[in-house]
């Protein structure tokens, strides 16, 4: 029997993970397919709360190794991970996305000549003072197979000299997850719990250490957000990272009542807002995808993105940091002046099947 061990560290990966554990139990018997949590995010409703909603099974192995600054966090992940692969041995180590835990387990695993495949390869915003850039690129480097959500990422890789028999399109497991629990979101009660009338409100995320970081261009999101309000409820349910930094920058108090500050919310009443909204402003990755998927009006306040593919079909405006222009993006839309959508190819539902089924047809022709 071969063994499998995929890794979740941080909030995005745990709905990434989860249709692939589900596509393993077709191959039950065949393969064992283990998860490795880091611990990289551990509070309750950063961690906890993604199982139960996901129907995860407790983690086989918690690393433990919570927060701490990028080499402390990286190297804990590694002196634990490879405790773990030493012991067990497994055939194939799978990852996805592009946090810390990421890049540190491939490099654990590639150095003890186990495989290691990437789910969410190829993906590049071009900005290499974003973290996740350089562990996606490192990931990706060294990795031996590459599952690809977008035509991007194939170009990406290609143009890094990257061989086409590595490299394999097969869509996007987080709208997997999207599409397997879109059901359950129809019966949260999260709407009437902060009295949101449905279509009629914009939700809010933001914690990039770009935006975030700085007292200066956190008040000055925050202001912005307080000019919305003028015209529409606002819901934010608010990052450890970001919490933090309005406290510690004094801004805890600036934000107008029509803006609701919550904790970080579990996956599916997540969903439930995120397909009611009338509008997402986020800098987070997988929002700009699940709003794209679901034709969701979405503004990005970033400079780049890595998912061009929700910009160019999708619901998804890429704005940049300039807050005026996107408070003019903003009223924009809640003017009713929306931009129209498609899905991206092989956004399906059916992504974790197909990388199952590689990755199946690959270990057997190692025998
Ligand atoms: C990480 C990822 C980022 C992803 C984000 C999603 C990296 C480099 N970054 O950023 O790509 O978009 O997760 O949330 O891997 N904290 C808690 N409780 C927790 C976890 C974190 O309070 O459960 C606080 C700690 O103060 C910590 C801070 O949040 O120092 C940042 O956590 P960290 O894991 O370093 O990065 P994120 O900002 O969450």
């Amino acid at each position: 029997m071969k063994k499998i061990i995929s890794v979740v560290g941080a909030r995005p990966n745990f709905m990434k993970i989860a249709p692939i554990h589900k596509a393993f139990q077709k191959y039950n018997g065949k393969i064992k397919h283990l998860i490795c949590h880091t611990g990289q995010h551990y509070d309750e409703n950063m961690s906890k709360i993604f199982f139960e909603d996901l129907e995860l099974p407790e983690p086989d192995f918690y690393l433990g190794v919570g927060s701490g600054s990028h080499a402390e966090q990286t190297a804990r992940i590694m002196i634990e991970f490879e405790k773990v692969v030493l012991a067990e041995k497994p055939d194939l180590i799978i990852v996805v996305g592009d946090v810390n835990s990421t890049i540190a387990c491939t490099l654990v695993a590639t150095k003890l000549k186990i495989k290691a495949a990437h789910v969410e390869a190829g993906l590049r915003s071009f900005d290499r003072d974003m973290p996740e850039e350089i562990n996606r690129l490192l990931t990706d480097a060294i990795s031996d197979f590459l599952f690809v959500t977008e035509k991007s990422g194939i170009e990406n890789l290609k143009n890094e000299g990257v061989t086409d028999d590595k490299v394999f399109f097969t869509g996007n497991v987080m709208i997997d997850s999207l599409a397997n629990f879109l059901h359950k979101a129809e019966s949260s009660d999260i709407h009437e719990k902060y009295q949101l009338e449905r279509g009629k409100y914009v939700l809010v995320t933001l914690h990039r250490p770009s935006n975030v970081d700085t007292k200066k261009e956190l008040k000055a999101l925050l202001h912005l957000l307080n000019t919305v309000a003028r015209k529409r409820k606002l819901l934010f349910p608010i990052h450890p990272r970001t919490k933090s930094n309005m406290v510690k920058f004094g801004l805890d108090n600036t934000l107008e009542k029509n803006v609701i500050l919550t904790d970080p919310i579990g996956y599916i009443d997540f969903l439930a807002l995120t397909k009611d909204a009338e509008l997402i402003i986020t800098d987070s990755g997988g929002i700009q995808e699940e709003s794209t998927y679901l034709g969701i009006q979405c503004i990005t306040v970033r400079k780049n993105t890595e998912r061009p593919i929700t910009v160019e079909v999708g619901t998804n405006q890429l704005i940049g940091v300039d807050l005026v222009k996107v408070e003019e993006a903003a009223l924009k839309v809640l003017d009713g002046k929306i931009k129209k959508g498609t899905i991206p190819d092989l956004w399906d539902g059916k992504a974790a099947e197909r990388i199952v089924e590689i990755i199946h047809e690959k270990l057997l022709q190692e025998k």
